[in-house]
């Protein structure tokens, strides 16, 4: 939780108090204990979800999923960002009332990410009307802490980014047809000139709380920090928070002037709010949050957001995890390029568990990655179908296991040969979970699963040195230890897929059920790995394992001609009404 005493002591900073703001808007005890709220975005309903929004969703859903697993209550929200002008205008593209086309790609949102598995537990869709009270709620609290004022916007406005950008912010460039267009230095999107009277926010007089909370290191990874810090290095403009009605009709009107509607980003950010229950303070006061995002939209997040948050007298987000972009042949994937690869495509030829790895696995968020068939074949098949799949069924086959059971372990039949091997095995497994977790805390998932995969290979290595389908064929000694390597890799298993469940949670149930593990030991908090390594208790040996569930992950065949890039169209852009 954001709490400012804690901060005056680690930090020592005791000139940039934020708590008076706190106060003053009601919000005086934050230190309350609600859930922790991961976010994602909310994403514009002007064209249909694509890999990038699936990704941003995954990597929160693992948060989510992970707290689950050690028990702490958390939320999710996602949802979908459907004012503005971009929007507006794509309805009218469309010849579509735009309600309509909201309703319709917000759906195919929400589909995506059912069919993904992501675990929200709330839907925030910005036409809804809690939406539009928590908007209008806090627009009252932004007029009454004197942060609002009429003005003169004069500047370039970016449509495809919702964005207002001063000239140094824009650049010349040519485009294909040979004429001068001025574009947004940021994402490379036509910027038009506007010159409209509309309300302005004091964001300029925000700069020093804003470098305060930065002290906080709430941005993550650090490369983002830096760009932010180097941001607010000059003065802030202040930032236009309305539009004239009669230009930008599809919007929130500003409470006490329906002749304006409230700018979509101020309107979008508030969903946080509203996801967290504002503005019942008795309800659900916004406490600690952290807000997953892709680099492009790192300004509004780290810049306006908290800004917005403490002019309202609340805490600035705890935490902003940023990441990079899934490229296509090295160009952003984005639905205005049209180079967009479908995840429906993709979880019909890898299944939703093998995206969900590869995403989380091959995406960094520090650097851009590229998406191809290939690399999503080699690394599926050499990780989910030979490593982990492959060690499923050495140990549970019934060839080497007929009774299907979990045999029992002997600490005295370990061969001197395998001693130091094991321990060593042994050694580098329990430190595994406390790996996991540090990775996972930092949102480094992909380490995570990297370790992971690292384990799975060297007890795949151990199996193979020791061999058991040999032992169990030799006499007493041999088949006793045998038994023992058996029950080690089973327990190796039984830890891998308890790990693995908020990545691939298909996947680890699968291999959990067919070890026989009951519900109540799928935990990682209060569960106990390789306790008959150490004399104890150990409450599998001798139980049944589940049902064969047959290939946990088959191969997939590498084949370069695979379309992965698809033009796919909003329904109404099929079938126009
Ligand atoms: O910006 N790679 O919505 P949006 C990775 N409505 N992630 C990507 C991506 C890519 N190629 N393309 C998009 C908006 N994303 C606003 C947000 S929030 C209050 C309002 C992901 O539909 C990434 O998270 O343009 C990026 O920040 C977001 O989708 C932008 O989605
Ligand atoms: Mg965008």
């Amino acid at each position: 939780m954001w709490c400012f005493s804690k901060l005056q002591t680690v930090h020592g900073l005791r000139r940039c108090s934020l708590l008076p703001f706190m106060s003053r808007a009601g919000y005086g005890d934050v230190r309350s204990t609600r859930p922790h709220l991961f976010t994602t975005p909310i994403f514009y309903v002007n064209a249909p979800p694509h890999l990038g929004h699936v990704y941003s969703a995954l990597l929160a859903d693992v948060q989510h999923r992970y707290s689950g697993l050690c028990e702490r209550d958390t939320l999710l929200s996602t949802g979908t960002d459907e004012h503005g002008i971009k929007v507006q205008q794509a309805a009218v593209a469309l010849g579509l009332d735009p309600s309509k086309l909201c309703t319709q790609v917000s759906q195919q949102f929400r589909t995506m990410f059912d069919e993904m598995a992501i675990s929200y537990t709330d839907f925030v869709r910005t036409t809804e009307s809690r939406h539009a009270q928590a908007v209008c709620h806090f627009w009252k609290m932004l007029e009454k802490q004197g942060y609002i004022y009429k003005g003169t916007y004069q500047g370039w406005y970016c449509t495809s980014d919702e964005a207002f950008l001063s000239e140094e912010q824009t650049r010349e460039r040519i485009d294909p047809e040979g004429n001068k267009i001025r574009v947004s230095l940021e994402s490379g999107h036509e910027v038009q000139w506007m010159s409209e009277e509309n309300y302005m926010f004091r964001l300029s007089s925000l700069r020093p709380k804003l470098l305060c909370w930065l002290q906080t290191d709430p941005i993550q990874p650090a490369p983002f920090l830096r760009i932010v810090q180097h941001w607010l290095e000059e003065e802030l403009p202040d930032l236009s928070v309305s539009r004239q009605r009669n230009r930008v009709s599809w919007g929130i009107p500003v409470p006490s002037d329906p002749s304006h509607t409230i700018y979509v980003w101020l309107d979008a950010l508030i969903n946080y709010l509203t996801a967290a229950g504002y503005p019942d303070p008795n309800l659900s006061p916004w406490g600690p949050s952290t807000h997953f995002l892709g680099k492009d939209i790192l300004r509004f997040h780290a810049i306006y957001w908290p800004a917005f948050l403490i002019a309202a007298g609340l805490p600035p987000p705890s935490k902003l995890f940023v990441h990079s972009h899934w490229t296509c042949e090295g160009v952003k994937m984005s639905k205005s390029l049209k180079n967009v690869v479908d995840p429906s495509e993709c979880i019909i030829q890898y299944t939703r568990d093998g995206l969900r790895y590869f995403l989380l696995r091959h995406g960094s968020p520090e650097r851009d990655c590229d998406f191809t068939h290939n690399t999503v074949c080699k690394l599926l098949n050499s990780e989910l179908a030979d490593a982990l799949g492959g060690l499923l069924n050495r140990c549970t086959a019934n060839t080497i296991n007929p009774e299907q059971c979990w045999p029992h372990y002997q600490c005295m039949s370990v061969p001197l040969l395998a001693h130091d091997k094991l321990q060593k095995m042994l050694g580098a497994l329990q430190e595994l979970p406390g790996q996991v977790d540090q990775f996972v805390n930092r949102f480094h998932v992909h380490k995570a699963l990297e370790a992971i995969d690292g384990s799975v290979r060297c007890s795949n290595a151990f199996f193979q040195s020791q061999a058991p389908w040999k032992l169990l064929k030799g006499g007493e000694e041999e088949k006793t230890w045998g038994y023992s390597v058996l029950y080690l890799t089973l327990e190796a298993l039984r830890l891998y897929a308890t790990l693995l469940q908020p990545a691939v949670p298909g996947l680890a149930t699968a291999i959990l059920d067919r070890l026989g593990v009951a519900t109540i030991y799928r935990k990682l908090k209060g569960n106990h790995f390789f306790t008959a390594t150490r004399g104890e208790e150990c409450c599998f040996q001798g139980q049944a394992l589940g049902p064969d569930c047959g290939l946990l992950y088959p191969r997939l065949e590498v084949d370069q001609e695979k379309p992965i890039v698809t033009n796919k169209k909003t329904e109404f852009e099929n079938n126009p009404l």
